[in-house]
């Protein structure tokens, strides 16, 4: 998720979820042919299964991304094709190209004969008035013919005029049914559904219907509920909260030594203990932007501390 999610919350996701594929945001082809490529590429090798999410709509741009993705390890390459917003638009990618199936079939294609890792797509039911089922069953035949095999459908369509991507993300309605049924129209192909998965409830009723279940802004402002849906999918117990941060703050000491700064890492566990007792206090300790500044992992400790105190 743009602007949200980097290596180090991946790192932590890999934490709470150690069987779940996690997911870069968006990198565009073009960043990384001809921007800072190491840096965009980087992970650690704990957070594999990893796939990368690229944007773009230029065949043998997004082929020479994927290699170059394929040879940092990355174990798929995901295209998106779900992204609503107005300067992805601008550059012909995103949602904007479920209008163009010819045209991703084309960009799946090359970066499939390019890589040997999955190409894969995420998309949303429809854009604008093109939502009906026979666009989007036309979408899914034009592309899979490209050697595309697994679809994250994020359940609801895109309006690309006059709402914003967040808007994007909760105004149309969710029709969760529209994508179940493309599993029993196309079944040869996995389809993931995304989109407003908050429980474990949620997630094992998905999974009556589709082939999996992805998960977003629940997992990033949440990880201990995504923790509980990991087990909700595969069994066992969830790892509980300390546990998660003693491990995370393994790395993030690691990271600081490489120069990493600590509010990199520490603003993506700030949802680590919600609706427990001393939140609040874990949150605003690990917020003082003075004490981050200092990148001294005894701040994360403190906040620790803060809440073992309240829990007591
Ligand atoms: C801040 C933010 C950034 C996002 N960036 C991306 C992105 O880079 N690529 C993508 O496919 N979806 C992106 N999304 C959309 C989510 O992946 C997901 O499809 C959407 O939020 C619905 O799922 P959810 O209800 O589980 O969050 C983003 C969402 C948010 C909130």
């Amino acid at each position: 998720m743009m602007a949200w999610t980097d290596r180090h919350c991946r790192y932590l996701h890999r934490l709470a979820a150690p069987r779940a594929l996690l997911f870069t945001e968006m990198i565009t082809a073009n960043a990384l042919l001809h921007g800072p490529a190491e840096r965009l590429l980087r992970f650690d090798p704990e957070e594999h299964p990893v796939a990368i999410q690229l944007g773009g709509s230029d065949p043998n741009d997004l082929a020479r991304a994927a290699r170059l993705a394929e040879q940092a390890g990355y174990d798929e390459i995901n295209l998106n094709v779900g992204c609503p917003s107005p300067r992805v638009r601008e550059g012909r990618f995103g949602a904007c190209l479920m209008l163009e199936p010819g045209l991703v079939r084309d960009c799946i294609g090359a970066m499939a004969a390019a890589v040997r890792v999955p190409v894969t797509i995420k998309c949303r039911l429809g854009v604008d008035a093109a939502d009906s089922d026979e666009l989007l069953d036309r979408f899914i035949e034009t592309t899979a013919a490209g050697g595309c095999r697994v679809y994250y459908i994020h359940a609801r369509k895109a309006l690309l005029a006059g709402l914003t991507p967040a808007q994007n993300r909760a105004v149309p309605p969710l029709q969760y049914d529209r994508a179940y049924r493309l599993r029993a129209r196309f079944p040869a192909l996995r389809f993931i559904v995304n989109g407003g998965v908050e429980d474990c409830a949620a997630v094992a009723r998905h999974l009556e219907h589709v082939d999996g279940v992805m998960i977003g802004r629940t997992a990033y402002h949440n990880p201990g509920r995504l923790a509980a849906m990991h087990t909700a999918v595969y069994g066992g117990h969830p790892v509980d909260s300390w546990s998660l941060m003693r491990a995370y703050l393994g790395y993030v000491e690691r990271e600081l030594a490489l120069g990493t700064p600590l509010n990199d890492m520490t603003r993506h566990a700030l949802g680590v203990f919600a609706g427990l007792p001393g939140a609040r206090r874990y949150r605003r300790m690990l917020s003082d932007s003075t004490r981050l500044r200092a990148n001294d992992p005894a701040l994360l400790e403190d906040a620790l501390a803060c809440l073992d105190r309240a829990v007591a």
